[in-house]
């Protein structure tokens, strides 16, 4: 939750115009763009695009940086040296660099400033920052796999440049060139990413200050007039003010750049988060394209304006880029504020051999060492493999996460909450978590329960339990400075807050009013903070409850841009711009540590939901894409924010069903929930002046038809726990773009409104038009899709087909050749389904077969990294549909989990297999054969064959085969030979 329209710029007039402001009030419902900074407000985005713009008018080999030959060394898969940028003065700054071509496969580059590792500069102000450039982002972000340094083929050392090769049969390769400094990466010899090509390279040194008189903001002429020091205008060099607020910047200028292209690429993706299309646009204005770069700068952006490249609430500087033959990445691992330019050009071809594009990108950031990643892969998903073995994958959250959860601003009281729990059951609606937004608290003091509203809150969170549900509440990192409040009085005692530039605790406003921060860089701080929730400690706080963690980017109400200021001071002396983006990642993940170690033994994988988030973010928890609206327009970006999400490699991702501000017509909610039940993270949230919208509420039809979209997300249950798993073990996104699925199919490059669920095959297009009563769904394949529910049949590789959508219908279809799994039997919640008989949906392919598989474990526990789970591959083939074992299986002591585990799953069985697509020669069969562990031969299960209907396909029911979901078995159709389709 961001701040309400209560909210008002500066807090210290606050009793003056409360007034006026609430006069006001309605006007304030857009995004108050004017509270965020265009690139030419960010001094540094400024002076990197004047030096830019510079550069290309000069040509590359004005380009001020030079490898110096000499200082080329190669040892133990390093090649480092050292770069000198002569200055408009004649002077040589020297930037180390090392090139690391790590055993994942990727490189990395990395440029630091010598002067600056030396400490050998003075702040001014006489401030207390680290001297050094900020050098931790990697220890934050990287997970430490991956990243050793990798044998290397060859190592050329030219008069004009170095070439490396390394990885299977040599086939990538790393050209470093020394005037000016450059590299250029390819595989078998076909250019893919090339650093610095343009020669927008720059690494602004430290200079002390040279007085000069003072100039006025915005007289332009005065710093045309001085002598051109390319890129150096310092105007905006020193002091840096904006919206009030004035950065004392110590170190003054220090921002790095370095422009990136991609030859033969006209896709990129990545850039999580912004409200921008998933196929990146172009930043330099003209018909449909952005007029600004992307920005990341974690804020709480109010009522954020789509289609957008504004910054939003996380950043993840990874972008792919992907054409029909290859599919390579950049991550960009710095925390403080970047802007990333993008520019399309068509590359003519001198043989007249037809031109290709190239993506042309740029990317600055305000301060730190330059720590750039390069990944060179085949495919989308060899690429996330990639990124996930630098950065960590997916947590694999407990069955509950990815269930449905109930959330408003607020539940107002215990009473209030137990009412909405049993009218869920009452209108036999499956939920699994209710949420509380801050108001349960005592006048905001986390930590604390408002003793009128909430006065037993473990009687409220018993009767939850009693249907295997959850309560989330909310905690922020802001701390209320009240006297008397003894979680304050903790921080401030132990010295654990964040600090301001004079050192001393840093206060501002928030949802409290007067506050201070968490600094969780501070590993005392985060030992703290888990102490805060041991259950002796945590006062009306039992197991089923867990936490949601909001306004941590952070947010600041009276802060320049909704945040701290820049020159706020963390644990180690690092400046807040150093580590801005990174700071809501370690709030989320020092609550996810608390979580885990609130009572010995307890051993289940917690559930911390954050706004903000970093590179890496993904190994903790779930995010949400923040306060959006109940309009149209805010559901279907929700799509291409949430595919993004999973491209960047936190795919744990949702967005607020129903829209956070306003109140949504009822056929938008019913449209969202149909679309929610197909979001990662499934969560309906709604601000504290909308009016109550429980799916309950809305009556006949809407009321049915959002439970059945809600029963629908529970039936699919654990083929997406599945595509979890997946996503925790090989980094690929949960729900999947055209693209993704269908790498070669460039016409399906930029489509983000249509999507794949997993491996399942299930293709889904939500209705996100008013009024729209069908949808046209792009079909990329030969393969036949059909219908979820009616089996109708579509066909079409290449084409467009028109699926019919009344309201009560979410156009969902089934790709064939696959074999996914449900759980048909309606409950109240995920927890009470877990020794539910399972459903195999089996849609036979063109050529007759169909493959899936099924992860299971305890839903719970961290015992599935010891064995305790089940991972089985069905396969159709030869005329019968066969599960085998596709486990790991490790120690001999993981191997007893295992059994102990598949012990207790013995009585789980499968209760119904449906065929869909199957041959006419089955129609006389009434039993089929079934075979297998723990089954006694001679077994048969009855078979009922259903007819091929107009346009739709024959199918057929296998009831009760009742083999065990952890046993190897094969039930045989016995049709002699291989099934054909009859399409
Ligand atoms: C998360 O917290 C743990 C425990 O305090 C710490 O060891 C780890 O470095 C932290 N990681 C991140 C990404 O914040
Ligand atoms: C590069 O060539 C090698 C050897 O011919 C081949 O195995 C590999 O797949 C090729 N790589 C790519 C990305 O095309």
């Amino acid at each position: 939750m961001a701040r309400s329209s209560r909210r008002q710029p500066s807090w210290l007039s606050l009793s003056l115009s409360i007034l006026l402001l609430a006069v006001f009030m309605p006007a304030v419902m857009a995004v108050k763009k004017h509270d965020f900074k265009t690139c030419e407000q960010s001094g540094f985005c400024k002076r990197n695009h004047a030096l830019a713009d510079d550069i290309a008018s000069k040509g590359r080999d004005a380009s001020p940086y030079r490898l110096d030959p000499n200082t080329i060394r190669m040892k133990n898969g390093q090649v480092e040296g050292t770069i000198l940028k002569t200055t408009s003065d004649s002077e040589r700054i020297k930037l180390p660099l090392i090139v690391t071509f790590l055993d994942s496969g990727s490189a990395r580059i990395q440029i630091d400033e010598e002067k600056r590792q030396r400490g050998d500069i003075e702040l001014r102000h006489s401030s207390k920052a680290r001297k050094e450039r900020y050098n931790e982002a990697g220890s934050w972000a990287l997970t430490g796999a991956g990243l050793q340094p990798q044998k290397l083929g060859k190592f050329d050392k030219g008069d004009e440049s170095t070439t490396v090769t390394w990885g299977p049969s040599n086939q990538f390769s790393a050209t470093i060139t020394y005037a000016p400094f450059g590299v250029e990466f390819a595989v078998n010899n076909t250019k893919q990413v090339v650093l610095n090509e343009r020669g927008f390279m720059n690494f602004e040194h430290w200079r002390p200050k040279i007085e000069k008189p003072v100039k006025e903001e915005g007289k332009e002429e005065e710093t045309k007039d001085e002598p051109a020091v390319t890129g150096e205008d310092e105007s905006t060099s020193w002091d840096e003010s904006f919206g009030g607020n004035t950065d004392s910047k110590p170190k003054g200028p220090e921002s790095i750049g370095m422009d990136i292209t991609f030859p033969g690429f006209s896709y990129v993706y990545g850039l999580a988060e912004h409200a921008s299309p998933l196929s990146l646009k172009e930043t330099h204005g003209g018909e449909g394209n952005f007029d600004q770069p992307y920005r990341f700068y974690n804020a709480d952006v109010f009522e954020y304006e789509l289609d957008s490249p504004m910054t939003l609430y996380g950043s993840i500087p990874f972008m792919q880029a992907h054409n029909k033959g290859s599919t390579v990445g950049v991550f960009w691992l710095n925390a403080a504020e970047t802007w990333v330019d993008i520019v399309k050009t068509k590359q003519d071809s001198t043989l007249g051999l037809g031109g290709h594009m190239d993506t042309q990108t740029h990317w600055v950031s305000e301060a730190g060492v330059m720590d750039i990643f390069v990944m060179l892969a085949p495919t989308p998903k060899a690429l996330s493999k990639k990124y996930g073995e630098l950065t960590g994958y997916t947590a694999m959250p407990q069955m509950f996460g990815i269930a449905y959860h109930q959330c408003r601003w607020n539940y107002v009281s215990d009473e209030d909450v137990k009412d909405v729990d049993r009218k869920f059951d009452k209108h036999n609606i499956p939920y699994d978590v209710i949420w509380l937004d801050l108001e349960y608290t005592d006048d905001k003091q986390y930590f604390t329960w408002d003793a009128d509203t909430f006065p037993d809150p473990i009687g409220m969170e018993k009767q939850l339990d009693e249907h295997g549900r959850k309560l989330v509440i909310i905690i922020d990192p802001h701390i209320k400075n009240k006297a008397g409040y003894p979680i304050v009085e903790e921080l401030k005692s132990k010295d654990l807050a964040v600090k301001n530039k004079g050192l001393n605790i840093y206060e501002g406003w928030c949802w409290p009013g007067s506050s201070h921060w968490i600094d969780c860089f501070n590993p005392a701080a985060r030992e703290w903070w888990k102490s805060l929730f041991l259950y002796n400690k945590m006062k009306g706080v039992q197991s089923n409850v867990w936490i949601w963690n909001d306004m941590n980017e952070p947010s600041v109400f009276n802060g320049p841009e909704v945040s701290m200021p820049r020159d706020n001071i963390h644990y180690g002396n690092w400046e807040h711009r150093d580590v801005h983006n990174i700071n809501g990642m370690t709030f989320h993940n020092a609550t996810h540590h608390a979580l885990i170690s609130r009572a010995k033994g307890e051993n289940v994988r917690p559930f911390v939901l954050t706004r903000a988030f970093f590179a890496g973010s993904q190994r903790i928890g779930a995010m949400w894409t923040g306060d959006n609206q109940a309009s149209w327009g805010h559901l279907a970006a929700s799509i291409p924010m949430i595919l993004t999400q999973g491209v960047a490699g936190f795919p744990f991702a949702g967005a607020d069903v129903g829209g956070f501000f306003g109140n949504p017509s009822k056929e938008l909610q019913t449209r969202w929930y149909q679309a929610g039940a197909f979001y990662p993270f499934f969560r309906a949230h709604a601000h504290i002046d909308t009016r109550r919208r429980e799916p309950y509420l809305l009556g006949a039809p809407y009321t049915e038809i959002m439970a059945q979209a809600l029963r629908l997300r529970y039936s699919l249950l654990p083929s997406w726990y599945t595509a979890f798993r997946e996503a925790a073990t090989d980094g690929t996104p949960i729900v999947r773009a055209q693209y993704y699925v269908h790498p070669h199919d460039e016409y399906g490059f930029a489509l983000d409104d249509q999507f794949y669920i997993g491996s399942t095959g299930l293709l889904v297009k939500p209705v996100t038009t008013e009024g729209d009563e069908s949808v046209n769904i792009y079909l990329a394949d030969d393969e036949t899709y059909y219908d979820y529910n009616s089996f109708k049949t579509y066909r079409g590789a290449g084409k467009h087909i028109t699926v019919a959508a009344p309201l009560e219908k979410i156009p969902l279809l089934m790709q064939g050749g696959h074999v996914f799994a449900r759980k048909d039997r309606p409950r109240r919640s995920s927890g009470l389904m877990k020794w539910d008989p399972y459903t195999l949906v089996v849609v036979l392919g063109r050529d007759g077969e169909a493959e899936g598989e099924l992860y299971v474990d305890d839903g719970e526990t961290y015992e599935f990294e010891h064995g305790a789970y089940i991972h089985r591959r069905f396969k159709f083939e030869k005329g019968g549909l066969a599960s085998q074992d596709i486990s790991a299986s490790w120690t001999p002591k993981d191997n007893k989990k295992k059994s102990a585990y598949l012990k207790t799953m013995e009585s789980v069985t499968v209760e119904k297999i449906i065929i869909v697509n199957v041959p006419k020669s089955l129609e006389s069969k009434t039993e089929v054969k079934v075979a297998g562990d723990g089954v006694k031969s001679g077994t048969t299960a009855n078979l009922s064959y259903h007819a091929a209907g107009e346009g739709n396909a024959a199918w057929a029911v296998i009831r009760n085969p009742a083999v065990m979901i952890g046993a190897d078995w094969r039930i045989d159709l016995e049709v002699g030979g291989d099934v054909k389709s009859e399409l």
